[in-house]
């Protein structure tokens, strides 16, 4: 039985923390990455699932006008996607104040060394004139999310484990000055690497590239920004014969169409039976026909916001709860007045 009747038989399953930026819409890159992990992982394990408007602010694409409305469109999006509040506790960071506490404690145990070394922190500090401590600090926080409910497993991507591998010295360091084994290390979930491609061919998909399909994005979206996506650049003609293997539109033909189209799309691809637009017709047709069900869902959940605030509010009640306790040990331990004896 995996239903969390009460907090005491969920601690019989490995405890997962994850994190998602409040970017908005969920696109197609962090839903086959990310979001999908997560509801398979909700069967096995107690997890807590956190929309880190916190780090949000820390980012280029912040602005104070849109924070709420894209939280709020990320939460649709997660429960859209088949994040189930009964079986996880899914929160908005801001909501736990205990977050931005830890991460003020855990600031005395973090050399500065590997801050700097941190390599999202270099490629972001690099654009910028004037460089935010917040940039700088921002795996403090990250470690401070994992380690306020004491998470054992964290599913990330390969962009985050110099963060994860920082959280674990940050727990080491902590543990060995104040209280042995108090918080355990946590270890990455890697899964398959899924690292979709954009539309561009370039680079990674992400919205601040504007090389995205949203999961919400309508059937006739979804054609227009297939379009003109990037093929097999020895494909000028619609006689040349094409090589998939190295063609975007053939890898998320593997996601989202059955396996005999899938065969198909390369054979006809590589004796040029079809061209480039043929195939990435069939494409859209099986993404749409895949994000249905989603859309139909994020549709309600939209028309009802007071449903997502009422699981987001339940959320963070559980989160504050168990955060609470980790936070009155580290207080303690740390040998604060008036905490503990
Ligand atoms: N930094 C992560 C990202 O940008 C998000 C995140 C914040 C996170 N806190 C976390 C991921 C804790 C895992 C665990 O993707």
């Amino acid at each position: 039985m995996l239903l969390p009747v009460g907090w005491g038989m969920f601690r019989a399953m490995a405890r997962i923390f994850s994190g998602i930026q409040p970017s908005g819409e969920l696109h197609i890159g962090n839903w086959l990455g990310a979001v999908q992990r997560w509801v398979e992982l909700q069967r096995t394990h107690e997890c807590l699932y956190c929309i880190v408007d916190l780090h949000a602010i820390t980012g280029a694409g912040y602005e104070p006008s849109r924070l709420a409305e894209r939280t709020r469109e990320m939460a649709v999006g997660l429960l859209a996607s088949g994040i189930d509040p009964d079986r996880v506790t899914l929160f908005v960071q801001s909501h736990v104040p205990a977050h931005s506490e830890l991460m003020w404690l855990l600031n005395v145990v973090t050399p500065l060394g590997e801050l700097e070394r941190m390599t999202q922190f270099k490629d972001k500090s690099q654009e910028l004139e004037s460089i935010p401590a917040g940039l700088l600090n921002y795996p403090i926080l990250m470690a401070a999310d994992i380690l306020l409910y004491r998470a054992e497993q964290v599913p990330v991507g390969d962009d985050q484990i110099q963060h994860l591998e920082l959280a674990r010295e940050i727990a080491r360091r902590w543990n060995a000055q104040f209280s042995d084994g108090f918080f355990p290390e946590p270890q990455p979930i890697i899964g398959e690497a899924r690292r979709i491609v954009g539309l561009d061919g370039d680079a990674k998909m992400s919205k601040s590239r504007g090389n995205t399909i949203g999961i919400l994005d309508s059937p006739e979206e979804i054609w227009q920004k297939l379009r003109p996506a990037r093929t097999d650049p020895a494909r000028v003609k619609r006689t040349d014969p094409g090589t998939p293997e190295i063609c975007n539109i053939y890898h998320l033909h593997r996601y989202f169409s059955p396996l005999d189209t899938v065969t198909l799309v390369a054979e006809n691809c590589r004796g040029a039976k079809w061209g480039c637009l043929d195939c990435k017709r069939v494409l859209a047709d099986n993404m749409a026909r895949t994000l249905a069900p989603i859309r139909e869902r994020a549709a309600e959940l939209a028309a009802t916001p007071r449903l997502v605030d009422e699981v987001l509010g339940d959320g963070a009640a559980r989160a504050r709860r168990l955060a609470g306790e980790t936070l009155a040990g580290v207080r303690d331990h740390m040998g604060f007045y008036g905490h503990g004896d």
